[in-house]
């Protein structure tokens, strides 16, 4: 999709290069490399975000050209710095409660449907969001919550780690008001001062797992009741939208909730999907009777 450009523009610099040799070409290399690993469509206005996002691993290796960094990139098709590499061409843009309108909806769905739901969060980013719906499950379901494990899962492995941390500016959790802050975060001293950890009893409900939505084989707990995949889609094309869509589906139960960010629409995939609150999707008729068959195909 992205092919090289191979005119003799290509091989000028961009004009906002700074110190580090960045061509017109290795931006259609960087495209086509994080296209094919992570699904991620890159615009091209992102050519100064990639050139300050892959700077710093140039300057790691001690390298000056990023045609030099692409080229060790290709002849190490096993390398850890590819994983460096997906990490650093991630947007981890994330908070608690987002998208607020979403939860008191998902609280009503723990409540009825009671401890032995099983909720997926595909694109966790750094914790705020599964965090969030461990709250959720704890006010809805008091200490019956200690039965629900949220699997919570991304691609970018620093993110990820971070997440398992659970440690956050006090500025963030104070958001939350003091009766959350209080029931589900221990406020750091000393070293620690001016940050948040979330308590135990959130952490240890939450399964977190590096997954690559594109190109891993999913082997997951599932039917799902609830898989939240938020700002996460809107990277992507179309058509690894419908695919990565279609695998939900064979993941959920048939009465089961997809959750999709507010400028994320599904209406295209309406044999699979269909609106059934505000960016909340429920299958359609055929993708039930699948799900009832207990067709897992992904
Ligand atoms: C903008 S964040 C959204 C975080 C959270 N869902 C929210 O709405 O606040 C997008 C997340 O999707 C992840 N992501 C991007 N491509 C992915 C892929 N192919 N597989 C899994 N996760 C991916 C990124 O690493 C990032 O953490």
């Amino acid at each position: 999709m992205f092919a090289a450009a191979n005119s003799e523009a290509a091989d000028a610099p961009a004009s906002f290069s700074r110190d580090l040799d960045f061509t017109v070409r290795d931006f259609e290399r960087v495209r086509a490399l994080i296209y094919r690993r992570a699904g991620i469509v890159m615009a091209d206005n992102k050519r100064e975000m990639v050139y300050s996002r892959l700077a710093k691993r140039l300057r790691l290796h001690g390298m000056t050209r990023f045609g030099d960094y692409l080229a060790h990139l290709d002849a190490r098709p096993d390398s850890d710095e590819w994983e460096a590499f997906t990490n650093a061409l991630t947007t981890n843009l994330t908070a608690f409660f987002r998208e607020a309108h979403h939860f008191p909806v998902l609280a009503e769905e723990i409540k009825r449907r009671g401890p032995s739901i099983k909720i997926w969060c595909a694109g966790a980013s750094t914790g705020e969001e599964p965090y969030s719906l461990a709250m959720t499950v704890q006010e809805a379901l008091g200490s019956a919550a200690s039965q629900v494990k949220i699997l919570a899962t991304d691609i970018d492995t620093e993110a990820l780690n971070t997440a398992r941390q659970g440690i956050y500016p006090l500025e963030a959790v104070e958001k939350l008001g003091e009766a959350r802050c209080r029931r589900f975060f221990q406020r750091g001293s000393g070293a620690r001062a001016g940050k948040a950890r979330v308590r135990p009893e959130l952490a240890s409900m939450i399964d977190f797992r590096t997954l690559n939505l594109v190109t891993d084989k999913w082997s997951l707990n599932a039917p799902f009741d609830i898989i939240f995949c938020r700002n996460v889609m809107i990277y992507f094309d179309k058509e690894t939208q419908s695919a990565i869509l279609r695998r939900f589906a064979s993941q959920m139960k048939p009465d089961g909730l997809l959750f999709a960010g507010h400028s994320e629409n599904f209406s295209f995939l309406n044999q699979t999907f269909r609106l059934r609150g505000q960016t909340i999707y429920t299958l359609a008729a055929n993708a039930v009777a699948g799900a009832a068959r207990g067709g897992r195909s992904a």
